[in-house]
């Protein structure tokens, strides 16, 4: 394939300007809101105050039709190995195909090992929710701990925290990911050893900072309770049974998931176990089936009428050739405040490249950063710099027509800002004069709206599988591989030396260290003797 920079349809694209003026638009086209916004499931995606007209976006299916992203979806669904630099296929898809429908991965079909494993999930998550899954001492599990980082933390937490309203009174998670012991100690802070099953999520079951925290959280169990009481209390989520064993976990207290898996792809697996116990099966179910059904959208749809293909689209058009290097997520939902973290990892991860899958270097922006927080809180705090600012930041809204409280005043309250940003994003208010500049709104700052009834499971799948499509059509586009992530090593690799030399304070063991880290691991040394220093201990 020609490198997407020599191709007619792409310079096409780079040839347009954005409309002038999304005012105006508006006021010329009267259906385009309805052209611009799609339906799909629960979801609708209105895109009409992006900064776009019918000849871009013509212009950006174009270079769609010609990158034929939509036969790399389907070597994707279809268990081809895509991912090139880990030769493995990417079958996050699998997850959640129902039950009878073959699920081909490098030409096996996995499908009966996923649900047999959906299966296990199923019946540990029931016998805790109806206490008959006891601990060691016969007490009933009261609190679950998670503990994963990245994707083995990002999702379940976002995912329990989004769906607090089907959570059991009777079972709360924790999630520890920082290696911080922190992290671990204001977890563990209340809770009952002979009540607490942690599960050890890991895919590799090397990651450091989880080793550790598992490690310490074995301590405080079996400080507690003795050491036959890991079988009990401890799980483990994995695709390394071997090491599972080495830490101490009897290997049929492991549910499996695999190598064809990503880390941040992988909620829909057992990585999502905590979720399963705090809200049932049932509910895990109606997530999974969300997410199929988006799945099988973004397959079949085609062109304008494929919602993750046409946000994908969106994004390139904005960040690759409207240089936006940044893109704003706000949940107008309390209960989905983590998602912006989730979509961090989701898309930066995968899309935070600079090397395309022939090994070219890519002559164009990829992935802009990703960040966000909830309104109406972002409302104070970073809205400024939106509306006025010298960077224009495209922004999605996510907004709920419902939520589990009975005040629809203040629901309608959360509703309406939302509205009311996009609104001044998009229009602004011009204030000419000198005097009043500093009051200039000057519109044009796109924003797409996405909103459903009310944040249910199947919902919440919907939408998680809809980002991560959007991340597979970006990276078919700027033809990168959005499925490994070989920028973390060499932070790994050099934190590992670092830290044994934090043990050996030994200055000859540092003689290949660059003077600005000796120096800083140095003084962090003499800071962990020096007890003598703070006037409040
Ligand atoms: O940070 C790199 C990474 O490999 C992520 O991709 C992954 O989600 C995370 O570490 C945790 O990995 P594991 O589940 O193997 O502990």
């Amino acid at each position: 394939m020609n490198p997407l920079e020599t191709t007619q349809q792409w310079r096409d694209v780079v040839a347009l300007k954005p409309p002038a003026s999304l005012g105006e638009l508006f006021a010329t086209s009267p259906e385009r809101v309805q052209s611009m916004t799609l339906r799909v499931g629960g979801l609708l995606i209105d895109y009409s105050k992006q900064l776009l007209d019918p000849k871009i976006i013509e212009a950006l299916l174009n270079v769609a039709l010609e990158r034929d992203v939509a036969s790399a979806f389907r070597d994707m669904a279809d268990g081809q190995a895509i991912n090139s630099t880990e030769n493995r296929a990417v079958g996050h898809m699998a997850l959640r195909s129902p039950k009878g429908q073959r699920s081909l991965m490098n030409g096996i079909d996995v499908a009966p090992e996923v649900h047999a494993t959906l299966d296990r999930m199923a019946t540990l998550a029931t016998a805790v929710r109806s206490g008959d899954y006891v601990g060691a001492t016969g007490s009933r599990i009261r609190t679950i701990v998670n503990i994963g980082i990245g994707g083995s933390d990002l999702g379940p937490s976002m995912m329990y925290e989004a769906l607090r309203s089907l959570r059991s009174a009777e079972i709360s998670c924790r999630f520890v990911a920082n290696v911080d012991p922190a992290d671990l100690a204001a977890n563990l802070q209340g809770l009952e050893p002979a009540e607490t099953l942690f599960i050890v999520t890991s895919k590799t079951f090397t990651t450091q900072e989880t080793l550790s925290n598992a490690t310490a959280a074995r301590e405080w169990l079996v400080a507690a309770l003795g050491q036959t009481a890991v079988d009990k209390h401890f799980v483990a989520v994995s695709s390394n049974a071997q090491a599972v064993r080495e830490f101490g976990i009897d290997p049929r207290n492991m549910l499996a998931i695999w190598d064809w898996v990503g880390g941040r792809f992988s909620l829909p697996s057992a990585v999502g176990l905590a979720v399963m116990i705090a809200i049932g099966p049932e509910a895990f179910q109606e997530f999974l089936i969300g997410m199929h059904s988006m799945d099988a959208h973004a397959r079949d749809s085609v062109g304008a009428d494929n919602a993750p293909l046409m946000l994908a689209l969106i994004n390139i058009w904005n960040s690759t050739v409207l240089q936006s290097r940044s893109r704003v997520v706000m949940p107008y939902s309390f209960d989905l405040r983590r998602f912006p973290a989730y979509l961090q990892q989701l898309v930066m991860e995968s899309n935070g490249k600079t090397v395309r899958k022939d090994g070219s270097l890519v002559p164009y922006a990829t992935s802009p950063v990703v960040w966000g927080e909830p309104g109406t809180n972002a409302q104070h705090a970073f809205m400024q710099l939106l509306h006025q600012g010298t960077d224009v930041v495209p922004v999605d809204f996510i907004g709920f027509a419902r939520s589990d409280s009975s005040d629809k005043n203040r629901q309608g309250l959360l509703f309406a800002n939302m509205l009311a940003q996009s609104q001044a994003l998009a229009f602004g208010q011009p204030q000419d004069t000198q005097q009043e500049r500093h009051r200039n709104f000057s519109g044009n700052r796109p924003s797409t709206t996405i909103v459903a009834a009310e944040l249910t499971p199947r919902v919440l799948g919907e939408l998680i599988a809809l980002y991560e499509h959007v991340v597979f059509f970006e990276g078919a586009m700027w033809g990168i591989n959005s499925f490994d992530q070989w920028g973390v090593e060499l932070g790994k690799e050099f934190a590992t030396q670092i830290s044994q030399n934090i043990a050996d304070v030994d200055d000859a063991t540092r003689h290949n260290m660059d003077a600005s880290t000796h120096t800083l691991l140095q003084w962090f040394s003499e800071q962990q003797t020096n007890t003598s220093q703070s006037p409040l201990h």
